[in-house]
């Protein structure tokens, strides 16, 4: 049962708040998840520095009273905590039950003997003081969901259940089941173990029953083989869903039943072939990405998940790396329904650490516990197709690294055997400071992180390391995205460039990026590819940035031009992105170069109605097909070996229009226009319906428009949010790095044209209306209606029956 709801919150460190009587009525209020980090001022002083993304970090106290009917205390229960960052302490009745460390794990704790009928009280202390912790913004607080299960003595324990289909094909697959059954009877108990399997239509494909002993107070492991006929595979397009009822019944009568969904699909990594999944080859098309989701920092609500995992896959994303932590469970869930492999990443350091106080100090005593309850927790995500140990780990070049590598490849291959460990690694042929041969051969998968780096070489490491281990299996676990601020023409970083200079997009990354992808496209043995970072996050940057750039869609997840590249690549749909924008005013005459990423055959580019021609890449280049100059694919004129186009189109304000043709016929059409002044501000809802659930939001588009309705690109207004009715203002945040206005505050000028609002709806049917409040333009408003929530079947209630 989710225990969200509610909860007393105080940022002061108080002396004997842990006292079960403790008097916690002046605190705030509020409901989980909840990080207290995002709701402060970005201060160029706090202790995180810019790794923390400049926020406030400290101590924090939660506390939560709930009821217990009497018919409680002859049932186990105990609390769940998807994610608290971190150092948490936590009483039950004043009882103190454990410190958890790691900000990022799941972990829980049986409560049973210190419950009491009546009202009991959670307290949990989170300190996150000791600064710097981690290298990005982590977060402070209760940040992800927390649960209070209820179960009769017999029952699957926590993360009891392990699902897997070691043998699967179209024809039929067989689904091999554990479960860990607790006992906390003192008497033995003779019980049945009932398996059923339900497709994603509800019906029943499968089903089972074994009796099993489970002795007193004890866990009892048992298992299963169930054959599905005829199964629908889960893959990154069909990502179909099964799920696993384990009910045990005792005496005939159901004491306890949990639900697994779970895929039907089969994994193959092969040193030449790369990755397949159900015997096809997947170029793992990857990104990396943190935890946190901009303005609402690290306590993120589902929907924010789910639109943002759509703009990746608009782009042909077909694949995460956890980077560099374990994600919130649902964020493996939505992977798991939208289709998309994981990399699923557990640590940034081991023993040697980065920053002062992180993970390193707890490492020895914590490392194997967290990463069981890793495995353990995430195992059964069909999405979930690799492990990885660490990121940049420090011990990949010390010469006994490979023995703090040895003990965590062995719990991963002893907990689950199905699935190939890898790790980051960037310094494969650094200098002076190599990685171990030991190291890299000791991985199932060896991950290079930024292959393209290291002098010459380049991404021809992966050749000479291939030619050198031809047994190896070769991923790019991190590499480097053309990365950029959402329409930014200037600058770049780059030095001996001028500012002046106008520069569609990056080029020189597009260039870096191109020839990566190249490179990783022709090479079946190159598994794939996680470019850092699909998405900006928060942290890691220097004042007066405040969060990272590396994404190719920036913190309120608008693509930057960057995004296109890759979704010309990576999708067939035919596309044209073109950039610049088209607002050059005091350039006439001037020339301003033109680019495209497109999957078309040939563009050609018209400003005003006057063609600057058609231009057109291949690759790879096709060559002569079943006879001596017979081409399966018209072949185009010679072309640079870039996978973008360019012209040089001297300025005149008007109308850019590219036409892109595939097979000689028009398939698509793009147009980039020169926008008037800022007139209007326009609004548009990703969803105009939700449910009455803190977990659906609506996100909000804010667009500065001039009279025509044409979009003002360069546009920085100031924009007041009004949020009326059934819902409020999570976050407000216009994607540009170097804005320190708070991400809760309801005023902010728009970036570039674009700002975005989160809206939250309350925990009631009703009509949500967001409109602005501009002192200059015309104003907007949307309408989204809320819908009342199924009601939550009561389990403490059912107690009472
Ligand atoms: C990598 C590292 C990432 C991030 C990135 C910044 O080396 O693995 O976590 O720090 O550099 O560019």
């Amino acid at each position: 049962m989710l225990m969200d709801a509610a909860w007393k919150f105080s940022q002061t460190d108080t002396i004997g708040a842990d006292k079960a009587g403790f008097d916690d009525s002046k605190w705030r209020t509020l409901d989980l998840p909840h990080d207290w980090s995002i709701e402060h001022a970005f201060v160029q002083n706090a202790p995180t520095g810019g790794g923390g993304g400049y926020l406030p970090t400290g101590v924090g106290w939660y506390r939560k009273r709930f009821n217990l009917p009497k018919s409680a205390l002859s049932k186990i229960v105990w609390i769940e905590f998807d994610g608290v960052y971190q150092n948490s302490d936590v009483w039950i009745n004043g009882h103190h039950l454990g410190r958890y460390p790691n900000g990022y794990m799941s972990f829980h704790y049986d409560l049973t003997p210190h419950l009491k009928s009546g009202e009991n009280s959670i307290t949990v202390r989170v300190d996150n003081s000791l600064q710097p912790n981690t290298r990005w913004y982590s977060g402070s607080g209760i940040y992800r969901h927390v649960w209070l299960n209820i179960a009769n003595p017999v029952h699957v324990a926590q993360w009891g259940t392990y699902v897997t289909t070691p043998q699967a094909d179209s024809s039929s697959a067989t689904v091999a089941i554990k479960t860990k059954i607790n006992n906390r009877n003192t008497v033995s108990k003779e019980a049945m173990l009932r398996y059923i399997v339900v497709d994603a239509n509800g019906r029943e494909v499968a089903k089972t029953e074994i009796p099993v002993s489970l002795s007193s107070n004890n866990a009892t492991e048992s298992g299963q083989q169930l054959t599905v006929p005829t199964p629908a595979l889960w893959s990154t397009e069909s990502p179909n869903m099964y799920s696993l009822r384990s009910i045990i019944l005792d005496k005939g009568k159901v004491v306890d039943e949990v639900t697994t969904p779970f895929g039907i699909r089969n994994i193959e990594y092969s040193a030449d072939k790369g990755f397949l999944l159900n015997g096809k080859r997947v170029k793992m098309k990857g990104v990396c990405l943190h935890h946190d989701a901009g303005s609402v920092g690290a306590a993120v609500p589902e929907r924010m998940w789910v639109r943002r995992l759509q703009i990746l896959k608009e782009m042909g994303c077909n694949a995460i790396r956890t980077s560099h932590n374990p994600m919130a469970p649902e964020f493996l869930d939505l992977c798991d329904r939208m289709g998309f492999l994981v990399q699923n990443e557990i640590f940034d350091v081991w023993k040697a650490g980065k920053a002062k106080y992180d993970y390193a100090i707890y490492f020895n005593d914590w490392s194997q516990h967290d990463l069981v309850n890793f495995i353990h927790r995430d195992r059964n995500h069909p999405s979930v197709v690799m492990w990885s140990a660490g990121n940049e780990i420090g011990e990949q070049s010390q010469p006994q690294g490979h023995e703090v590598l040895r003990p965590l490849i062995e719990t991963f291959h002893r907990e689950d055997p199905t699935r190939p460990v890898t790790t980051g690694n960037d310094h494969i042929a650094a200098d002076g400071r190599s990685a171990t041969p030991q190291f890299l051969n000791m991985l199932d998968i060896v991950g290079y992180n930024y292959v393209d780096r290291w002098r010459d070489r380049r991404e021809l490491f992966y050749d000479i390391d291939k030619r050198a281990n031809p047994q190896w299996k070769m991923v790019g676990t991190e590499n480097v995205s053309i990365s950029g601020i959402r329409g930014n023409y200037f600058g770049g970083g780059f030095g001996g460039i001028d500012s002046s200079v106008i520069r569609p997009a990056n080029l020189p990354g597009v260039i870096r990026a191109e020839q990566l992808w190249k490179f990783t496209a022709l090479h079946d043995y190159v598994i794939g590819d996680f470019m850092w970072t699909g998405i900006d996050y928060l942290g890691e940057a220097r004042w007066p940035a405040k969060n990272a750039s590396s994404g190719v869609i920036d913190l309120c997840g608008f693509p930057k031009d960057a995004y296109y590249f890759y979704q010309s690549q990576w999708t067939t749909k035919p596309m044209i992105h073109l950039a610049p924008h088209w607002n050059w005013q005091g350039r006439e005459g001037k020339v301003i170069p033109v680019l495209a990423f497109t999957n078309c055959d040939t563009v050609e580019l018209f400003l005003n109605g006057k063609s600057f021609g058609a231009k057109a890449m291949q690759f790879p280049r096709p060559g002569n097909s079943g006879a001596w100059n017979r081409y399966d694919v018209p072949p185009v004129g010679v072309t640079t070996a870039d996978l973008h186009l360019l012209w040089d189109v001297p300025y005149e304000p008007g109308v850019l229009r590219a036409v892109g043709k595939k097979g000689g016929k028009i398939v698509v059409e793009e147009e980039v226009r020169t926008s008037g002044a800022p007139a209007e501000l326009r609004l548009s809802v990703d969803r105009t319906t939700i449910e009455a659930d803190p977990k659906e939001v609506a996100h909000v588009k804010i667009e500065v428009v001039d009279a025509n309705g044409t979009i003002v690109p360069n546009a920085a207004e100031p924009v007041q949010i009004v949020v009326e009715g059934a819902g409020k203002l999570i976050g407000l945040d216009n994607g540009n790095p170097f804005d320190h206005t708070s991400m809760k505050s309801d005023r902010r000028n728009t970036f570039n044209g674009l700002a975005l609002a989160v809206i939250q709806p309350d925990n009631k049917a009703g009509t949500i209306r967001v409109r602005t409040a501009s002192p200059s333009l015309k104003n907007a408003s949307v309408e989204i209606t809320v819908k009342k929530r199924d009601p939550q079947i009561a389990i403490l209630e059912s107690l009472n029956k």
